[in-house]
């Protein structure tokens, strides 16, 4: 009989966790996601409920968000947690943490979590994947400030995100002044 390995369910076979605050989800997190289901049988998106963070949006509308992306694949389930990383990842089948890294500016932060991390947890492993080229400019931080600034994020956010992200950032209806140089 083979031994079946952690991270390898008959039902779920190979996990990867994805964490992070996705708040919002964008399209550099979502290729993150598509290509790690070319590797692994399911990816938890796990959204973390920090509020210290102050977040822009709560984690219910953090959770419809993603989840209404991806409700038409059924590998990806999408879920929220409290606390430790290393505990909720306890409570699930994975033994792979899955991060993106844009640029090598991500490498220390990204570095100090996955060692800290592993410190927790020895068996646990931190993948990194390269965002693609597309997206490697996009962050959630950015995403938000230009919205808020009323610059356009389609196609480097989901629809539904381009709505929900006007819907915060609804400002008054004002007649455009015209600027002239002479005046
Ligand atoms: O998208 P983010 O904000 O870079 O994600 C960071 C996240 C949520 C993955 C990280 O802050 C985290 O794991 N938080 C849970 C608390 C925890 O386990 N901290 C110890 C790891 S350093």
């Amino acid at each position: 009989m083979t031994k079946r390995k952690k991270g390898e369910d008959k039902d779920m076979g190979k996990v990867a966790i994805y964490p992070g605050s996705f708040d919002p989800i964008t399209y550099g997190h979502i290729d993150v996601v598509e290509r790690a289901l070319e590797i692994f049988d399911k990816v938890i998106i796990a959204i973390a409920e920090n509020e210290e963070k102050r977040p822009l949006f709560s984690v219910e509308e953090r959770l419809q968000m993603v989840k209404a992306f991806f409700k038409d694949t059924p590998k990806v389930l999408v879920d929220s947690f409290k606390g430790l990383l290393v505990d909720y990842v306890a409570k699930t089948n994975a033994v792979v943490i899955l991060r993106g890294l844009r640029a090598t500016s991500d490498f220390e932060y990204e570095f100090h979590m996955a060692s800290m991390n592993r410190s927790l947890n020895t068996h646990l492993d931190t993948l990194f994947m390269m965002t693609s080229k597309d997206y490697f400019f996009v962050s959630s931080r950015t995403i938000k400030e230009v919205a808020r600034l009323g610059g356009g994020v389609e196609g480097l956010v989901p629809d539904l995100v381009v709505r929900r992200l006007k819907e915060k950032f609804k400002l008054p209806v004002t007649k455009k002044k015209q600027i002239r140089w002479d005046d």
